[in-house]
């Protein structure tokens, strides 16, 4: 599909949710273009996990649109969303126990429609450097390489969108460098939009373009991170709430 000529690739207006009997998020209004990465950040409990549910397909939200490649893409589906383009990665890396390596990502081939070929998974691999032996049991892997069997079997199906929830937790600095590079390489030379969750601020200093800040179901402040760590709502609900 064509990313170049969508005027609005992938933006969310007026969303609001309830769960549990209260408000988690109100008027939440973000826009993103290919190639560009825009980074979310706030406290524990700010609401971005659940806005990324949202954005996904997971979560249904109260009012609001979501918007893809011009289209309001509202009665889209988990998987249908998926299979336009737009992949998410989970807080925490739960991959499927009973399986392996090779396993896992042929599952994932096949729950493309027609099946993906086997160089297409090879290729995913490749992108993210995940490295290890196709006949390894998922429970045998570490965290990093979790990480990089999910990305692997985003990356196979070629998406526009990553929405991408904390990314670096479990993991350490040599760790969080090379997921950093491999992030600059999907947007910047793979035109991919890449949105990224992430409560510690100095990890989105040198990869995101953007950045948007949530506090308690809103957003504070959006612009350079510089800028927004200036920014003395910022301060008061991020550093000293
Ligand atoms: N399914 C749910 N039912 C009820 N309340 C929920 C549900 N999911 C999230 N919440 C509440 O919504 C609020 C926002 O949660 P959310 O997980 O979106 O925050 P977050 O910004 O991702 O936090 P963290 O940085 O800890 O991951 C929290 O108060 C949480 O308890
Ligand atoms: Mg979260």
């Amino acid at each position: 599909m064509d990313t170049e000529l969508s005027k609005n690739f992938f933006s969310c207006n007026d969303i609001s949710i309830d769960l549990g009997g209260r408000e988690i998020l109100r008027n939440i209004n973000i826009n993103i273009k290919p190639g560009e990465v825009l980074g979310i950040i706030g406290p524990n409990g700010a609401g971005k996990t659940s806005l990324i549910e949202i954005l996904c397909g997971r979560y249904k939200q109260k009012t609001g649109d979501v918007i893809y490649k011009d289209k309001n893409i509202n009665d889209k589906k988990l998987f249908e969303r998926a299979r336009m383009g737009i992949g998410r990665t989970y807080q925490t890396p739960v991959v499927p126990e009973d399986l392996t390596v090779g396993e896992t990502l042929k599952a994932a081939r096949q729950a493309n429609k027609p099946y993906l070929p086997i160089t297409d998974a090879e290729y995913a691999a490749d992108l993210v450097k995940f490295t290890v032996d196709w006949d390894v049991e998922n429970t045998k892997l570490e965290t990093f390489n979790r990480r990089k069997l999910l990305m692997t079997s985003i990356l196979m199906r070629e998406p526009d969108i990553i929405l991408m929830d904390e990314p670096a937790s479990g993991l350490i600095n040599a760790e969080i460098d090379e997921i950093d590079n491999t992030l600059r390489m999907l947007s910047k030379e793979m035109n991919i939009a890449v949105l990224i969750v992430e409560h510690r601020i100095e990890l989105l200093e040198t990869i995101a373009d953007r950045v948007i800040v949530m506090d308690a179901g809103e957003i504070i402040a959006e612009g350079d991170l510089k800028d927004v760590i200036d920014n003395p709502k910022v301060k008061e609900a991020y550093f000293e709430g």
